[in-house]
């Protein structure tokens, strides 16, 4: 049943019930968020303005749409991505919630604009994305509403790359700011969410065991560090493959093989790409794979694998298990695809875990505030996190696990700004 109206497009509202356990059960690990929620609602920062996000669809989401609306803002949400969506939460959002949203698990890609669309109808002062496909139809489709927007942030790697490019170019129309660019951000959420949610989807997807297994990774970012530190820990072989000569430095001195992709492609049995490019496995590569080599990426689109070559080099295809495609080559070989190409960390399991994205939507959340407060002082463009939220999103974080730190002595502070005590 699709439930098409004024509240949203959502999938089934019978699992609304579901998806507010399951909302409830993600707030348990979101201390950080909890306490803006908390002072959200007694001070509505966000009072006045209505707000459309584009986001993965998931109960670490949902509680932050629910934090902004505590702060008085009048949302709407879809999704980021066709394959992310989880359903019951969608429902929750819409029938318990009040939350406009438009996403639906495996939706097509003209549903998936509409969405977008469907949220940009609400006519938004702010916007909150995840890889920019919003930002982008809205400065190229929908430019009429641009003079109502105020501000934006940005959620992930990819969104802030593409929104570089669009202020290089002269074109991005508002301030943006890039909250993937907060330490307390990408040194967590990238790299032990994505790490361990990117095993933990190919898990679920094919029940392998990674014990002995030669894993590709290709790309070493943050999230690379992530996805190849935990495929080692449950003890693959990992080979990491780069382009940046320092990163590749960083993968053979963390201990990693470190070879071209080329090579790489003869040698792996599962293959996972991070970075954020473009046709990261080719073709080429395809054409020297071993038989049942597993494809998957966990980057935000899907052009890491160039999916139109294996099409055209297959006699067939078909679903094995969900989310595992079996295509066969035309000399018999069995390749098999992970969730369509799309981020399988989100398409066969949950997402990175709620403990770290209490962190990445805490400096959402309070990016949202920052922008109300400095609306007239930003200009165009794109902008970090101030330096005081990311610490303040630290220092709630490691209150909320019970841990205490030192602080400097009024000597010790002293020694640390002063330049004439040498040897
Ligand atoms: N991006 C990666 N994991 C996510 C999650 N659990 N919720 C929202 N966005 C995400």
């Amino acid at each position: 049943m699709t439930t098409n109206n004024t509240a949203g497009d959502v999938k089934d509202m019978s699992l609304a019930r579901e998806g507010v356990n399951r909302i409830q059960w993600a707030e348990r690990e979101m201390g950080v968020l909890r306490l803006v929620r908390e002072r959200f609602e007694q001070e509505k920062p966000l009072a006045g303005y209505k707000y459309s996000l584009c986001l993965h669809v998931t109960t670490e989401t949902a509680n932050l749409a629910i934090t902004l609306k505590a702060g008085g803002a009048d949302l709407v949400l879809c999704a980021s991505n066709p394959l992310s969506t989880q359903d019951d939460v969608a429902a929750a959002l819409v029938s318990e919630y009040g939350i406009p949203t438009y996403s639906i698990k495996g939706e097509d890609n003209e549903t998936y604009y509409r969405h977008i669309n469907a949220a940009l109808d609400h006519a938004p002062h702010y916007t909150m994305d995840d890889g920019a496909d919003l930002v982008s139809s809205l400065h190229t489709q929908r430019a009429d509403l641009l003079s109502n927007v105020l501000g934006g942030t940005e959620e992930t790697t990819t969104g802030v790359i593409r929104l570089t490019a669009m202020a290089n170019d002269g074109k991005l129309a508002y301030p943006i700011i890039a909250v993937n660019e907060a330490e307390t951000k990408h040194f967590f959420d990238n790299r032990y969410g994505t790490g361990q949610s990117t095993l933990d989807g190919i898990t679920r997807a094919t029940n392998i065991l990674w014990a002995g297994r030669k894993v590709v990774v290709g790309g070493y970012g943050w999230c690379g560090r992530g996805v190849a530190s935990r495929a080692r820990g449950m003890g693959a072989h990992v080979i990491v493959t780069e382009v940046n000569p320092i990163r590749a430095l960083e993968a053979v001195m963390d201990g990693f093989t470190v070879m071209p992709s080329a090579e790489a492609a003869a040698e792996g049995e599962v293959f996972i790409t991070v970075t954020g490019g473009y046709h990261t496995i080719s073709g080429d590569h395809i054409a020297v794979m071993k038989d049942g080599a597993i494809l998957s990426n966990s980057g935000h689109f899907n052009v890491e694998i160039d999916i139109p070559a294996l099409e055209g080099m297959s006699v067939g295809h078909r679903g094995v298990r969900d989310f595992v495609e079996e295509y066969t080559l035309k000399d018999g070989r069995h390749i098999y695809l992970l969730g369509e190409g799309r981020l399988i960390n989100l398409a066969a399991a949950e997402g990175h875990p709620s403990a770290v994205m209490d962190m990445s939507f805490a400096n959402q959340a309070l990016s949202a505030e920052y922008l109300v407060k400095n609306q007239d002082s930003l200009g165009k463009g794109v902008h970090v996190v101030p330096r005081e939220t990311d610490q303040e999103v630290g220092r709630l974080k490691l209150e909320s696990m019970g841990i205490n730190i030192d602080s400097l002595s009024a000597e010790q502070q002293h020694y640390q700004d002063s330049w004439d005590q040498g040897t």
